[in-house]
This record gives structure tokens, C-alpha cells and sequence, in this order.
């Protein structure tokens, strides 16, 4: 199916077939990685949801599924990536083999702080899966262990991500126009 266009798009990035290959795909490496066990996969709300579940539907071992939600600011002094948790998880991970699961890993700072928390909360593995990977605005490094698409300095709406909450309905990924963010 060809993507409509809405106001504010300026083209798709990726379609929604080119996405749906991409994650049969990790799922696959997924399903590799972690036979005989059961995986957790821990989405980080609200932006990695489609992913999550279009993701799990094609993992072929036991998945269970959590969320967190977390808030991002800059505090007073201007220092950037403070995140705190908003919505904590509903069970414990102890002993679990633990995916987190997010939409795009940017500057790092926001898995930084997941990784530190999930990891003080003894779980057996944890490993991390994104959706995109803008790699060249890394400022704290971070694991990545799956990737669906490595992307440019762009800013990006779809399958879960949006701007001002709105476009995260899109079956695909595209580029804003840059004079349609303010
Ligand atoms: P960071 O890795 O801590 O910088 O933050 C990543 C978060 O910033 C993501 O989870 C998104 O919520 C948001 N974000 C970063 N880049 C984009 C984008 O291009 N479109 C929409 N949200 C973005
Ligand atoms: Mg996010």
C-alpha cells in the first residue's frame, strides 16, 4: 500500500513493508538467541509500543511483556538527559532474561538511566533492542545488542514516534519538515 502523505511530512523514510521485513528479521536473531528461554521484553512508553508488539508477534520463544513509563527534562542548571522513572514496572525482573525494547536511542542519556536501574534490579541477562539508532548524536555510550535502522541527524515521526504526541499512528517512518517543528 503507498503512504498517504499528511501535512508537515516532507518523505517516508521507511515503508511499512521495508519495516515489517526489518523486523521478521530481528525477531529471527531474537528467536536464535534466546531458545529455550522465555524473553521479557520491557517496552519504554509511549513511543515503543508498535514496535513491541509488531516485534513479539514474530518472536518464536515464550515472551512476556512490561512497561515503563519515564519523563525526560533538562533540569534548572540546563544540564541535559535528568530521567526519572513516571511509571514503574508492574512485576519484578529478578532472575528474568530482560529485553528492553525502544523506539530510537538518540544522545543515550534516557537508556543510560534504564540500563542503571534495570540492572540494580538483578536480572539474569539484559540486553537491549531499538527500533533506530541515530549513532552520529551519541553522547553517553551505550549497548545496543538489535537494531532495526541506523538513521541520519533527522528528526523522524511513525511507528511510534512522534512530535508534540501527534504522527505516532504512521504505518511508516518519515522525515518532519524542518519548518513544521517549532
Ligand atoms: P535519548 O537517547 O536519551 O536522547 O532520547 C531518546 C528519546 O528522544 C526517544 O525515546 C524519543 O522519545 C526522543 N526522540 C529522539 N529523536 C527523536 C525523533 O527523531 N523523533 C521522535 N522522538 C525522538
Ligand atoms: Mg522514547
Amino acid at each position: 500500500m503507498s503512504a498517504v502523505l499528511i501535512p508537515g511530512i516532507e518523505r517516508v523514510l521507511f515503508t511499512e513493508e521495508q519495516i515489517e521485513e526489518r523486523i521478521r528479521k530481528v525477531a529471527a536473531e531474537i528467536t536464535q538467541n534466546y531458545e529455550g528461554k522465555t524473553v521479557k521484553l520491557i517496552g519504554v512508553l509511549k513511543g515503543s509500543i508498535f514496535f513491541l508488539t509488531a516485534l513479539a508477534r514474530h518472536i518464536e520463544v515464550p515472551v512476556s511483556i512490561d512497561f515503563l513509563g519515564i519523563s525526560s527534562f533538562s533540569n534548572k542548571s540546563g544540564a541535559q538527559g535528568v530521567v526519572r522513572i513516571a511509571k514503574d514496572l508492574d512485576e519484578s525482573i529478578e532472575g528474568e532474561e530482560v529485553l528492553l525494547v525502544e523506539d530510537i536511542i538518540d544522545t543515550g542519556f534516557t537508556l543510560r538511566y534504564l540500563l542503571q536501574t534495570l540492572a540494580g534490579r538483578a536480572p539474569n541477562s539484559l540486553a537491549v533492542c531499538t527500533f533506530l539508532d541515530r549513532n552520529s548524536r551519541r553522547i553517553v555510550q551505550v549497548p545496543v545488542d538489535y537494531r532495526c535502522f541506523e538513521i541520519d541527524d533527522r528528526f523522524v515521526v511513525g511507528f511510534g514516534l512522534d512530535y508534540n504526541q501527534l504522527y505516532r499512528n504512521l504505518t511508516y517512518v518519515a522525515v518532519m519538515k524542518p519548518d513544521s517543528r517549532q
